[in-house]
């Protein structure tokens, strides 16, 4: 997976993702990650890159000309028979969510775009951008901690990023469920004990036990998912779901 950012802050990213496990993915070449610059293709002596709205109205909005020229400048580098995605993070996009990351994971390649000040000249993003994506309801005051948090999610799902392959699977909201409850040493720690299950050594009563957990955490922690969880009659009943 090659990611390509478009940011007036490349060492945001590049410092955000270069360490944990994004970081050794990037060592070990399985994603390459390559930040440009916008402010490089200023077309003004003083690296000017923003400008007063038309029209009047509070802040700076980000000029078309540098970011297109930034885009420009990687459109060249792609794989010449499959444009990339070119995704733009912006409190006005689809909320962000796994079947989103999933989706982004079987790309080959993704561009993505990080607006600041009042935002960027409408005509440039409706030249390049493919996708619109929000990390949530709320306003950041930069796209570049959103497209960290969309490249992690995204990084996880891509084969051979985390060390073992089904963690990524049966993490949280694998099929709509939450993740069951973990414990490590010691047995017992300020007078709480580990569920006795865990330590009994029958896999199949800790299977159930793992799965009953599950669901009603996602049932009184996350409502909203469980309905679209795949239980089965006797799982609904013992709930009180049906
Ligand atoms: N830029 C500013 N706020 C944002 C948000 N919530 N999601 C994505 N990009 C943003």
């Amino acid at each position: 997976m090659k990611y390509h950012v478009l940011t007036l802050f490349p060492e945001m990213i590049e410092q955000g993702l270069n360490t944990s496990i994004i970081g050794r993915a990037i060592e070990k070449e399985i994603i390459e990650l390559n930040t440009v610059d916008i402010r490089d293709y200023s077309v003004n002596k003083h690296k000017k890159v923003d400008d007063y709205p038309y029209g009047g109205g509070a802040g700076m909005v980000m000029q078309a000309e540098p970011v297109y020229r930034a885009y420009q400048s990687i459109a060249g580098t792609t794989q010449k028979d499959k444009k990339p995605r070119v995704v733009f993070l912006t409190p006005q996009g689809r909320v962000f969510n796994q079947s989103i990351a999933k989706e982004l994971a079987a790309e080959e390649e993704l561009i993505f775009l990080c607006g600041h000040y009042e935002g960027i000249d409408e005509r440039v993003l409706e030249m390049i951008v493919t996708d619109n994506l929000s990390i949530g309801d709320y306003v950041l005051t930069g796209g570049e901690l959103a497209a960290m948090v969309v490249i992690d999610a995204v990084s996880r799902l891509v084969p051979g990023v985390l060390n073992n392959d089904v963690s990524a699977e049966i993490e949280s909201f694998h099929d709509n469920l939450l993740e069951y409850p973990q414990y490590t040493r010691p047995e017992e720690f300020e007078g709480r004990k580990v569920p006795e299950v865990l330590l009994s050594g029958h896999h199949q009563k800790i299977e159930q036990w793992r799965r009953m957990q599950s669901i009603q955490r996602t049932a009184t922690r996350r409502p909203d998912l469980i309905k679209d969880a795949s239980l089965t009659e006797k799982e609904k009943k013992e709930l009180g779901l049906n």
